[in-house]
């Protein structure tokens, strides 16, 4: 067997070609696969009063922001930087929603301004917006007391989450509202990310329908985002989407025929870019110590934070420059990265054929939370993004950090 040495990135694109013109490590983003995904969630319902908001916080290239609006989805945000990208790549007010968490007056004032509905998650927020924009509408983040998610740090729902107005503080928050002539005009939840079964998400939306059922000023319910996908290729079932829509479809159908009409939005991020994303990186050292591996290579958690900060599972493909015969280590095995901390970890506890310097290596799925995580740490300038078009020509779509970059001159 040899080692798949002419892989090529999305099955398309040389990866060493790509490496030559753009630098590594590298981020590659492929437009079919997005446009699908953004597809797959516009069609998710039945219910015609339906829109999906992409939540931003995964991925805000603004060439990539284009893609999903021309896709017809909305957006949602989580700072004034997100809404201004979103307002770069062309979506007005109305599709934008301001999901708060914990923001400033003049964070609030900043979508005021801009006509942005705005969601707040606590009555200390509630009273803000009050006195910063008395009259208007407001959605309401609530914390039904439930929370789900692959790791505890993106459980957001819950009695120890930071996130919502737990429901037995709904009373007050109405007489706060009315203080203000603040009309209740939405509700949202966000309970947790990566569901890949659709019952705990379907029960909290059956939950919050319940919820505004006795609240008639409530005309939009947001039920969340969270929809994941198998990051282990092979081994975890996608999300039965078909099934999600039915199940949402049911409860919401019901409601409706009981209670009034009503517009449902969800809000995911994940589902939307992970898949069109992906990492080129190089190896640039080998060695075992005290019977170790390590796979050392140029794709530290400067550039994917993920493995490191929730120990998440990336699949990772090994492109050698010329073929080789296979072979894999056979015992313990760490790729590691160029970040001068020992949790610099990208993969452990893996199968891993054997490395040279001088491999390729696509790390796979990281379209989300990759570059929007990245950082400067260690003072490595950030990556380029590059996106594979549908016509199959590729477009720098961010240029790399240079070294005059980590200290702009005044
Ligand atoms: C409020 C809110 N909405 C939506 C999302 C998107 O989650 P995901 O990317 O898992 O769909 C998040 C992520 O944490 C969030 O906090």
């Amino acid at each position: 067997m040899t080692l798949a040495y002419a892989e090529k990135v999305f099955g398309k694109i040389n990866v060493f070609d790509l490496i030559n013109e753009f630098g590594s490590p590298l981020y590659v983003y492929d437009e079919e696969t997005l446009r699908l995904r953004c597809r797959e969630l516009r069609n998710l319902l039945k219910y015609p009063s339906f829109r999906v908001n992409y939540s931003a916080k995964a991925n805000t290239n603004v060439e990539l922001l284009k893609i999903i609006r021309e896709e017809d989805l909305d957006v949602d945000a989580m700072s004034p930087g997100e809404m201004y990208l979103e307002i770069k790549a062309g979506f007005t007010s109305e599709r934008i929603m301001f999901i708060g968490n914990n923001v400033s007056r003049e964070e609030m004032q900043f979508a005021v301004d801009r006509g942005i509905y705005i969601s707040v998650d606590s009555l200390s927020q509630l009273i803000l917006l009050g006195e910063v924009n008395p009259g208007g509408d407001v959605c309401l983040r609530l914390n039904p007391g439930i929370g789900a998610g692959h790791h505890e740090k993106v459980i957001t729902g819950g009695k120890k989450a930071k996130f919502g107005i737990a429901i037995g503080d709904l009373p007050q928050a109405q007489e706060i509202a009315a203080r203000y002539q603040l009309t209740i005009t939405g509700l949202n939840q966000h309970i947790g990310s990566l569901f890949l079964e659709t019952e705990e998400y379907v029960a909290a939306a059956a939950q919050l329908l319940e919820i505004a059922s006795a609240l008639p000023s409530v005309k939009i319910l947001d039920f969340g985002g969270g929809m994941g996908i198998p990051y282990r290729h092979g081994l975890e079932a996608r999300l039965d989407l078909e099934k999600l829509g039915r199940e949402l479809d049911e409860v919401i159908y019901n409601w409706v025929k009981n209670n009034r009409p009503i517009t449902i939005r969800i809000e995911p991020g994940r589902y939307v870019v992970a898949e069109c994303g992906a990492i080129l990186g190089m190896v640039t050292a080998v060695k075992n110590n005290y019977n170790t591996d390590f796979i050392g290579c140029d794709i530290g958690f400067n550039t994917l934070i993920r493995p490191a900060m929730y120990d998440s599972y990336h699949e990772i493909s090994v492109v050698p420059a010329q073929a080789r015969a296979y072979a894999e280590y056979d015992g313990d095995v760490y790729l590691v990265g160029q970040i001068c901390e020992s949790g610099d970890i990208l993969a452990h506890d893996r199968v891993l054929p054997l490395c040279r310097e001088g491999d390729g290596l696509i790390v796979h799925d990281a379209g989300a939370y990759g570059f929007a995580m990245a950082s400067t740490y260690n003072s490595r300038p950030l990556p380029a993004e590059v996106l594979i078009q549908c016509d199959g020509k590729v477009r720098l779509i961010r240029k790399a950090q240079t070294l005059e970059d980590l200290w702009p001159e005044k």
